[in-house]
């Protein structure tokens, strides 16, 4: 959700910008706007509803003044529909004042009351203007720009990122931040503010995480942070592991096809450096303290990362008979959870801003559990407010829908199954070191997948354009597969999709076979001796016989399968529990393409966001 990006420095605000805009487009927004104070003092704006390419339209065919000094916003419409009016920047009532906002102000209709009982009039009906002009008459009192904004924020409720800038302090611009993220970019005589590391990789690569409740004021050669009090506070540099070209498209025809294409490397980096003598050795777990006493896992994440939470309760109650439950954050925040100091909350969040799982942390700590999370994002939030995290290595995921992630996410998890099976001794080392093998051989074996079944599997998708209706079957550890791949569909190509246990169909969804209601059929491997095959086999002859069209994604030579399905994509042999890393592969190939076919925009769906930073 909403981009924020901010610059002090050079006469090239504009470019930066802009540029910064631009890599943030893959949070998800509907208008866009900059700001920036000219060298001869006055401030110009402009902002346009709808992708950032009007906006550059506009300010190519109307150019505005470039300068040392500017903010930018890509807005995602919370408070007012997504119209030019409604874009940030916003302004004080004098002109001079630009402010913009990532969050929600929650209590902006009394703030707003007020203000329009003091005269005040509005352009907008965002809740941001009503900080615009709160900062905008502070100003007038103490024309000091981080002190207008600290007495703002202390008025103000909810979730907010803001930077302002005032045409009467060129070479400043003032950030705040709580629950919404913010990170600060270190440059030589320029400095720079954004939503994420992407909004200036581009021009440097060390960075400074903001806290909570703190004020940063970056000028050209100086960084001071502050909280909300005015107390100087400690930062931590941090070097950004991602250059500025791995968030480029590089050639794929979409960011999606890129991430697809990586997702071997997702997984081989989420492993590397975590595996010593066949040992899985995660340093990481230390300032969790001692773990041999936890008695319970919670699992905690939305969407796709929560199907990752799914698999990842297979395998580490598997190897360290801790039991586990995989809650939605959202659901698990508001229903009075138990906790003890025994109990261990991972969170799972790919941007490591999503506001329903951040929530979801903050009270599980609030709460005594010890809280690791599993994060992609360098200097997110959620990793701060944890007390430990496993950095996933998938690089960055531009593509509104999770793809390479996801893939990175089960590994960090098995990786910390494998890990908890040691400490605990529930593992003998050659067991772990047998499924440290399987996991390695992982990346491979995705692979072989791009490379043999991609073409064929746009074949299918591209038959299937006018298809309504899709389901998705998997037991066990094919089930969250299930769910991941009736997901991808709904979001990338709009189509009704349902993902369902095999064994549950005959307690209802059975009744939604007619000829030819098209099936996915996840088949465990038929080589293990306690395997599901049989039982997946028998669900896939019942929707047979009541005209299904089958799909089944299936081992390599499983003989089995291939009277009853109508088409069957292979997947390497591979152990139970690592099948789940073969077997998404292709739904994900599936919903790229069917959505791509259908002309749809891949990498940003309609209605959907990035980085959900709103509850
Ligand atoms: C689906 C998808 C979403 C995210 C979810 C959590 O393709 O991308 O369901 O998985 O919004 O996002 P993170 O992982 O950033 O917390």
């Amino acid at each position: 959700m909403c981009g924020i990006v901010g610059y002090v420095g050079d006469n090239k605000s504009l470019e930066v910008l802009l540029g910064g805009l631009k890599r943030l487009e893959y949070r998800g927004y509907d208008s866009a706007g900059v700001a920036v104070i000219g060298e001869d003092g006055t401030m110009d704006t402009r902002k346009r509803a709808g992708k950032l390419q009007v906006l550059l339209d506009d300010l190519e065919t109307r150019p505005i003044a470039n300068g040392a000094t500017g903010i930018g916003h890509t807005r995602w419409a919370t408070h007012g529909g997504p119209t030019d009016r409604n874009a940030h920047p916003h302004l004080g009532a004098d002109g001079k004042l630009a402010l913009i906002h990532n969050g929600i102000i929650e209590n902006f209709s009394e703030l707003k009351q007020e203000l329009l009982d003091s005269g005040a009039t509005f352009s907008s009906e965002t809740d941001t203007e009503v900080a615009a002009i709160l900062v905008g008459r502070e100003y007038e009192q103490t024309h000091d720009l981080t002190e207008s904004l600290r007495r703002v924020v202390a008025r103000l409720e909810g979730a907010f990122t803001l930077l302002v800038m005032h045409a009467d302090q060129p070479g400043i611009v003032v950030g705040a931040r709580r629950n919404s993220p913010l990170v600060i970019g270190l440059g030589d005589g320029e400095n720079f503010l954004g939503s994420d590391v992407a909004a200036f990789v581009e021009f440097t690569r060390r960075a400074v995480a903001i806290g909570q409740d703190q004020i940063v004021t970056i000028r050209p050669d100086s960084v001071v942070v502050t909280d909300f009090e005015g107390a100087p506070v400690e930062t931590e540099e941090f070097e950004i592991a991602w250059d500025a070209s791995a968030s480029e498209k590089g050639g794929w025809s979409s960011f999606m096809a890129k991430e697809i294409s990586e997702e071997p490397e997702a997984v081989a980096n989420t492993i590397l450096g975590r595996v010593h003598d066949g040992l899985v050795d995660l340093k990481e777990l230390e300032p969790l303290g001692d773990l041999k006493d936890i008695d319970r896992i919670v699992i905690i994440a939305c969407g796709t990362a929560a199907y990752a939470g799914m698999l990842g309760k297979y395998a580490i109650e598997q190897w360290s008979r801790i039991p586990v439950d995989v809650e939605l954050s959202h659901e698990f925040r508001y229903r009075n959870p138990i906790l003890t100091e025994r109990t261990l909350v991972i969170s799972i969040s790919q941007s490591g801003e999503t506001m329903d799982t951040l929530m979801a942390v903050k009270y599980a700590v609030d709460h005594k559990a010890k809280v690791l999370s599993v994060c992609n994002t360098q200097g997110a939030t959620i990793p701060r407010e944890s007390h430990a995290v496993v950095y996933t290595h998938a690089g960055p995921e531009v593509a509104v829908a999770s793809t390479k992630a996801f893939l990175a996410q089960v590994t960090a998890l098995y990786l910390i199954g494998l890990e908890l099976g040691k400490l605990r001794g529930t593992l003998a080392d050659d067991e772990i070191r047998e499924n440290v093998r399987e996991l390695q051989a992982v990346p491979e074996k995705i692979a072989e997948i791009l490379s043999v079944s991609q073409a064929e599997i746009a074949q299918l998708a591209h038959w299937m354009t006018d298809t309504q209706s899709v389901l998705f079957l998997g037991r066990n550890v094919g089930y969250p597969v299930a769910l991941e791949g009736a997901l991808k569909l709904k979001e990338l190509a709009y189509i009704h999709a349902e993902g369902f246990a095999a064994g549950e169909l005959k307690h209802g969804p059975i009744a939604l076979i007619e000829p030819g209601q098209v099936v996915f059929v996840v088949v465990p491997s038929p080589r293990d001796p306690n395997s599901l095959h049989p039982k997946v086999v028998s669900n896939i002859q019942e929707i047979r016989a009541r005209g299904a069209r089958v799909i089944a994604i299936a081992e390599k030579g499983d003989a089995a399968v291939l009277p009853f399905a109508d088409e069957v994509i292979p997947i390497p042999l591979a152990g139970s529990l690592f099948e789940p890393f073969l077997a998404v592969v292709p739904l994900h190939i599936f919903g790229m393409e069917l959505s791509s076919a259908k002309g749809l925009d891949v990498d940003q769906p309609r209605n959907l966001a990035k980085s959900v930073t709103v509850e």
